[in-house]
């Protein structure tokens, strides 16, 4: 195998100019500094104890508090731009109302610091810090709920739209209702397969009118991101669930935002779980509002097969139910998997971008975020030596830019993470960042990982 020194600089000379490289975060992972704000349905569900190793959200990574440091190190490591999400209860502490004055200098403070340095901020308006107060009357489930959010929406963008250089409205709709509302991984846990399906509706409905509410309100260069990934039918009898599963966590996502509706099979194959009455035509339009792009969360395919008599199925790195109205079938992930047991398959991503690419032609794509966790939680002689990360970075970073040169319409790529952070209901168990954070001390230490990107954004 050629030494990593020789692969960064291959990497570095296809790598197109304005091609944005950055690195991602989000608000309830790093932030800390709970006092600073409203409760969210992730404090509730770390109290009800979900969290895996007891991890309460403060001081996750106290971003709050070392913003000033933790520029410097972007700044330092060269990224062309960085990837945050708003904490809806830090910018109004009930939801909605009065707005709290801490929480916008905050994010003052973050994005001037960013633009000063020449780093561009991306915007996630929601990445899963929902605020406690519309948790209790049933969070997207909650009719009025797509309302709030677009008002939530207007306030960001009078706030920071002069600034801010590209806008999401949604992290990972999927995640949030099959993980948040069909069961109970993710908060609010609310364990109801029907409650999914409702939940991703509204979401969608909240993304439809929070990029009109977005752009009435001087926003530009707004989208979406979604987790796409493809779908592996390893034998004759998995293809049809392998093409539901497709419906029920891309094509659920994708058909609406692209004006072609709730996908018919999806409806069909769970007529048993929902009647779907909450869907309106006249949402579906507003759901349908063009976008300026798409963003993808990349990390490992799902590949799958029939189940044996003696399973029960779905028994291998997968739980049962996010992906309620499909046959029992086993997931199968292949070596090499990451710690979190997710299959390693760069060829995937580019597969991946392919289709989205067909799916919802003539929108730019960016992949928002791709990364492992690794196990490398401890510093070794004052350094952390993730060559397995390494690894899974270049071979994705090359897979993304073979999409691109067959012609996907791709414009960037973002690292998760910057940080070791909390990764929700794992806690600080699972580490992705390249850059490593001391629990005790917050201390931050970059990984190799970290300088590996420095050298290729030296290089480019
Ligand atoms: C994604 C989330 C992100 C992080 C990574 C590992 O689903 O958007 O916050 O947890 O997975």
């Amino acid at each position: 195998m050629t030494n990593v020194s020789d692969r960064i600089a291959k990497l570095a000379a296809r790598l197109p100019k304005d091609f944005v490289v950055g690195t991602a975060t989000s608000s309830w992972q790093i932030e800390g500094n709970l006092a600073g704000r409203g409760s969210s349905i992730w404090e509730d569900f770390a109290k009800a104890g979900h969290i895996k190793d007891g991890s309460t959200g403060e001081p996750a990574c106290d971003h709050v508090n070392r913003v000033d440091e933790d520029l410097e190190l972007l700044k330092w490591l060269g990224f062309d731009s960085y990837r945050f999400s708003f904490s809806w209860p830090r910018i109004m502490r009930t939801g909605e109302g009065a707005l709290n004055p801490e929480g916008i200098d905050f994010y003052d403070r973050l994005i001037d610091g960013l633009l000063e340095r020449g780093i561009k901020p991306a915007a996630t308006v929601y990445h899963w810090d929902l605020p406690s107060t519309f948790g209790d009357k049933g969070g997207w489930t909650w009719e009025p709920i797509a309302d709030k959010f677009a008002d939530y929406a207007a306030v960001l963008a009078t706030k920071f739209a002069d600034r801010v250089d590209s806008w999401a409205t949604l992290n990972e709709p999927w995640v949030s209702s099959f993980l948040g509302y069909a069961t109970d991984i993710h908060a609010p846990g609310a364990n109801d397969q029907a409650k999914g399906f409702e939940a991703a509706y509204r979401l969608l409905l909240g993304h439809g009118r929070g990029i009109e509410a977005l752009r009435a309100n001087g926003a530009k260069n707004t989208g979406l991101v979604l987790n796409l990934t493809t779908m592996i039918a390893e034998d004759e009898g998995t293809k049809d669930a392998a093409w539901l599963m497709d419906g029920l966590q891309n094509r659920l996502f994708l058909d609406p935002v692209a004006g072609r509706g709730i996908p018919a099979d999806v409806v069909e194959a769970t007529r048993h779980i929902t009647d779907w009455s909450f869907v309106k035509e006249s949402e579906l339009a507003e759901i349908a509002t063009p976008v300026d792009w798409l963003g993808i969360n990349y990390y490992t395919p799902n590949r799958i097969e029939s189940p044996s008599e003696t399973d029960k199925g779905f028994i291998v790195g997968q739980n049962t139910d996010v992906y309620p109205g499909m046959p029992p079938v086993n997931f199968v992930p292949r070596e090499p998997r990451t710690n979190m047991g997710w299959e390693i398959d760069a060829s995937s991503m580019t597969t991946t971008l392919q289709q989205t690419s067909e799916r919802l032609p003539g929108v730019p794509l960016y992949v928002t975020e791709n990364g492992g966790a690794f196990k490398d939680d401890q510093l070794t002689d004052g350094f952390v030596n993730d060559q397995d990360r390494m690894d899974y970075y270049l071979n994705h970073i090359n897979a993304a830019l073979d999409a691109r040169d067959g012609g996907v319409d791709l414009r960037g790529y973002y690292a998760w993470s910057m940080f070791d952070n909390l990764e929700w209901a794992e806690g600080w168990k699972m580490t992705f960042g390249i850059v490593h954070v001391n629990q005790q001390t917050m201390e931050r230490t970059p990984k190799a990982s970290a300088r590996m990107f420095k050298q290729l954004l030296e290089q480019r």
